[in-house]
């Protein structure tokens, strides 16, 4: 009987775990859209208003704003990529090997629109999802960036790895993590 129960205890707690995790990614997917399009309609304004050169401050003074703005308690959204243009959106140690993933997955024949994972790490829940270079990226993240815009970057981002990606390549990941409520709470 005892082995019973406990079997059934963590059946049931696998399946409450998937549960969660189901729910969480759900919740985690309806903030990325508006973030994603906050930030797409902030770079596409500012060139509007001042050019590339423009934007690229705009971007550097607005997109950790962006990010802020949309990490409604208790989630937290931001960006990160295996090559970064600022070093603050390093990726931490999960969020590293959840990208290396996301590559292989993609060699592998995976389409990036699609590329997505969530767990709980350390009492987190953590998400990510696979952002493409688009055709619309490569001006600032391309092989081709134009001088006087590559000298802006050059000097506002002087550690910049984010450049000379092609169209379609992984370019980063939006992140997100959220604090789980334990019963106690
Ligand atoms: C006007 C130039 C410009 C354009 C166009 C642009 N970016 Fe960026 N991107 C930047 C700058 C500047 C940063 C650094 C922002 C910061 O300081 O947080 C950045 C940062 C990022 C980051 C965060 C990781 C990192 O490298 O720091 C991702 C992901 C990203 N861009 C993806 C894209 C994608 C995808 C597109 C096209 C849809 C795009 N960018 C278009 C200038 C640009």
């Amino acid at each position: 009987m005892r082995m019973v129960t406990i079997f059934l205890s963590g059946a049931l707690s696998v399946a409450a775990y998937a549960d969660d995790l189901e729910k969480m990614t759900a919740e985690g997917a309806t903030l990325i859209p508006s973030f994603q399009q906050h930030l797409m309609d902030t770079v596409k304004s500012a060139m509007q208003a001042g050019g590339p050169v423009n934007a690229v401050e705009a971007c550097q003074l607005l997109a950790p704003q962006i990010a802020d703005q949309h990490s409604q308690t208790p989630w937290v959204v931001g960006r990160t990529a295996l090559k970064v243009r600022n070093p603050d959106n390093a990726p931490d140690a999960w969020e590293k090997q959840v990208l290396e993933q996301f590559v292989k997955r993609a060699a592998a024949g995976e389409a990036l629109s699609s590329l997505a994972h969530s767990e709980i790490v350390k009492g987190e829940f953590r998400m990510m999802k696979a952002i493409p270079t688009g055709e619309a990226c490569l001006g600032c993240h391309g092989k081709e960036i134009k001088p006087e815009l590559a000298a802006v970057i050059d000097q506002r981002y002087p550690q910049d790895k984010a450049r000379g990606f092609a169209l379609g390549e992984l370019r980063g990941a939006f992140t997100l993590r959220r604090i789980i409520k334990t019963a106690n709470d």
